[in-house]
């Protein structure tokens, strides 16, 4: 093991603690912790998370490092320290932000993610890409989650933080984020070895509904069944149990998924306008293009129907114009590709 590694893993560790301890035990740290309270952290939650508190000055991080005999050039390196623009010393990377630490998949510390108390710019600081911390290969809580996921073989896919742990608060042992960042092919692979189910929860505005729908295909790619946790519009899970209450959340949404073919009907709908003629013909022609991408035709037929019994058109007429598309698509499927899924996914990957 290389030993830099093992001092910033040990740094992290310490820094973990003292931040936890600094918003348990500090006047600034009271004004982080009631933050916390209001949007409905309890202690033990807070606990459990190790969420902490860097003080909005300049250098005590620094200082107890240093103390302790922790190279700064090193702790620079790790992304807890910043070096001074004119050579002189180090400071702080993170102040006065509430830290939410993390784990890397073996549940050793790896980084933070630093946010602003109340409003203002940028929402959350989080360490930079280090030996510890690679943000394309991490998932928030995977470390606590990992146990729940390899029992039930499904994993909850958040977009952050708190909806990690409002969730995990309310029941949902199997959560995980991106931490903001696009879902990468190296966090399916990694979902894939734990899991064969994925439940989207991203949040209910526009950018996490593209965000789920640009994730979909590579889900599926890397061979996971995924299905969707809808939110009402603009709600993030965090919002919705905080307005609804965790038996609700529970109840109406983390049961309710939907499937990828009712999620991708929904999201293109929205894009139409169905009370003129031609929004509804322009969604239509794409809900079949949808529906046409489904391999059984029981399924197809299930989603026809309803699309004829909604729009008043007749079943024949949908089944004809869904038939000739998967036709269309017979032709542009290459020669030797036998496997129906990876065409299929191929062909939600260009469609992206
Ligand atoms: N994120 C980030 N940097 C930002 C904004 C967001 O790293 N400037 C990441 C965080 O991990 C965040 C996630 O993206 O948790 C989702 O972003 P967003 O929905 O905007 O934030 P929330 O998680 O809802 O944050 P909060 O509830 O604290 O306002
Ligand atoms: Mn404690
Ligand atoms: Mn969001
Ligand atoms: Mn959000
Ligand atoms: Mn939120």
């Amino acid at each position: 093991q290389d030993p830099n590694r093992l001092k910033l893993i040990e740094a992290h560790e310490l820094a973990i603690k003292f931040y936890h301890h600094l918003l348990n035990n500090t006047k600034q740290g009271s004004r982080a912790k009631n933050y916390l309270r209001e949007r409905g952290l309890s202690d033990r939650l807070i606990d459990h998370f190790m969420i902490g508190f860097a003080p909005d000055e300049w250098d005590v991080l620094t200082r107890f490092l240093t103390g302790r005999g922790f190279d700064p050039v090193l702790m620079e390196k790790g992304g807890l320290l910043s070096a001074k623009s004119d050579g002189s010393g180090y400071v702080d990377r993170f102040r006065g932000r509430i830290m939410f630490p993390l784990w890397d998949a073996s549940g050793k510390a790896s980084a933070f993610g630093g946010r602003i108390i109340g409003e203002g710019g940028p929402k959350y600081l989080n360490s930079p890409e280090t030996m510890l911390f690679t943000k394309s290969r991490t998932l928030y809580n995977l470390h606590y989650a990992k146990p729940a996921i390899r029992k039930s073989k499904q994993v909850v896919l958040f977009e952050g933080y708190m909806d990690v742990i409002k969730s995990w608060s309310a029941g949902v042992q199997n959560g995980v984020a991106t931490m903001g960042t696009a879902l990468t092919e190296e966090h399916c692979s990694l979902l894939r070895r734990l899991a064969e189910e994925v439940l989207l929860c991203y949040d209910g505005d526009d950018a996490g509904q593209a965000a789920a729908y640009k994730s979909i295909p590579m889900l599926e790619a890397a061979g996971l069944r995924v299905s969707v946790a809808m939110l009402p519009k603009g709600k993030d899970p965090d919002e919705y149990i905080n307005e609804y209450g965790p038996e609700n959340y529970m109840r109406e949404i983390m049961d309710e998924p939907v499937s990828v073919t009712k999620f991708k009907l929904i999201y293109s709908r929205k894009n139409h306008i169905l009370l003129k003629e031609e929004g509804r013909k322009n969604y239509l022609m794409e809900a079949i293009d949808i529906v046409a991408g489904l391999d059984s035709s029981t399924e197809r037929e299930v989603y026809l129907k309803e699309l004829s019994r909604e729009f008043d058109i007749s079943l024949d007429a949908l089944k004809q114009d869904c038939h000739n598309i998967r036709m269309e698509l017979q032709k542009k499927k290459p020669s030797g590709d036998n496997n129906d899924n990876s065409w299929n996914n191929g062909r939600n990957e260009k469609r992206r």
